[in-house]
């Protein structure tokens, strides 16, 4: 019934309409109001919203939750914010010329997105330091320091940066604790770990983290270089590599089998992925990037910005119930398994 198609597309745009209402740009407002005019056209249906400004979640637009929130549904847990340094106009290039890498948060005191990264952002900080490395993590209050932001062309709220010598990147991981430690780690450390005993292994199989291991025969040469080339297109997968047959146990590899081997496990449904194809970069990231998102991904605050802003450009989003998704959610993940890494 075509009213009820309209109508429902009605619903996914005042849906993504909440999530954009604020910016610092007026334009963006005026071009989701434009954008929402092919609603009235007959064949609505047909338009592709990605074939122009439609919703681009990039940071810019992705700045106000806070009709989604409506306030109080949410309620700010506790946080230690000792480990992040504030930053204003006067100390702000001392610190970043002091530091090979740092993070920079563009926040608003009434930016409920913000207050919702602010834990998050906190505990990364403190898990970063206590994991010993080498960043800092800091926050400019945007509402003050608009020459910074000025600067940095910070349009939305949170903004957050990654300076590397003093040159700058957008943050865009996933903007939880994780995800941020995770991220940072990519950037910073070396791109592949070696997993040398099975206590390590058992440490990070109980970390419930995105893995990726490749059972070698060495730790050095061209297929541990291949890996590592692969891991440097990742930002939220870690990859280790080792030659020890109890560790390749442990990740559910057999022993016996041929190396090169690699697996990537992740916490889901479908925990564990094998790799069938040539070992080569770009062979492993291709399977990697289709293999790492669950076939369907819960639509929350902490996920959205790793659903927009991937590099899978098409999105299928489900609206249903609670109780109708125990009936619905496995039929759409069946349909996911045909489109994984195209679709999400
Ligand atoms: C930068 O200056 C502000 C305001 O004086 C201060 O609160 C903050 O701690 C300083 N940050 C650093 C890293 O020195
Ligand atoms: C892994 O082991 C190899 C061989 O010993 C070594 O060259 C490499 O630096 C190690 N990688 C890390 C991240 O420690
Ligand atoms: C959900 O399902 C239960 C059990 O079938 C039912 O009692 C309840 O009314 C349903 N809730 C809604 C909101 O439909």
């Amino acid at each position: 019934m075509p009213s009820r198609l309209l109508v429902a597309l009605l619903l996914s745009f005042l849906f993504f309409f909440s999530l954009s209402s604020f910016t610092f740009s007026k334009d963006a407002i005026d071009d989701l109001d434009e954008d929402l005019s092919f609603l009235e056209e007959d064949n609505a249906v047909s338009h592709d919203p990605h074939g122009d400004a439609g919703y681009d979640f990039g940071d810019d637009e992705f700045a106000g939750f806070e009709d989604f929130e409506d306030g109080d549904e949410f309620s700010l847990p506790a946080m230690d914010e000792k480990d992040v340094v504030i930053l204003k106009e006067k100390n702000f290039s001392e610190v970043i010329d002091a530091h090979k890498h740092v993070m920079v948060e563009f926040y608003a005191p009434w930016c409920g997105h913000c207050q919702a990264l602010a834990p998050e952002y906190a505990a990364a900080a403190n898990q970063l330091k206590s994991d010993g490395v080498d960043v800092v993590l800091a926050k400019i209050d945007a509402t003050e320091e608009t020459e910074l932001s000025n600067k940095y062309d910070v349009q939305g709220l949170p903004t957050v940066l990654f300076f590397v010598d003093g040159d700058h990147m957008p943050f865009t991981g996933e903007r939880t604790k994780d995800g941020i430690v995770t991220w940072i780690k990519k950037k910073t450390g070396p791109g592949v770990y070696n997993i040398t005993t099975t206590e390590e292994a058992e440490k990070i199989l109980t970390s419930k983290r995105k893995v990726v291991l490749a059972f070698l025969d060495s730790l050095t040469g061209t297929e541990s270089e291949q890996l590592a080339a692969a891991s440097r297109d990742e930002d939220d997968v870690n990859f280790y590599q080792t030659v020890e047959p109890n560790v390749a146990k442990l990740f559910h590899i057999d022993p016996q089998v041929r190396r090169p081997v690699l697996v990537l496990l992740k916490d889901d449904a479908e925990k564990i992925s094998y790799f069938d194809g040539q070992f080569g970069k770009f062979e492993i990231a291709e399977f990697v990037f289709a293999n790492k998102l669950p076939l369907v991904t819960t639509f929350t605050r902490e996920s959205a910005s790793s659903i927009f802003e991937s590099q899978i450009k098409k999105q299928l989003l489900l609206f249903t119930t609670t109780n109708d998704s125990k009936k619905v959610v496995p039929i759409f993940g069946e349909a996911a398994k045909l489109y994984q890494g195209k679709v999400m």
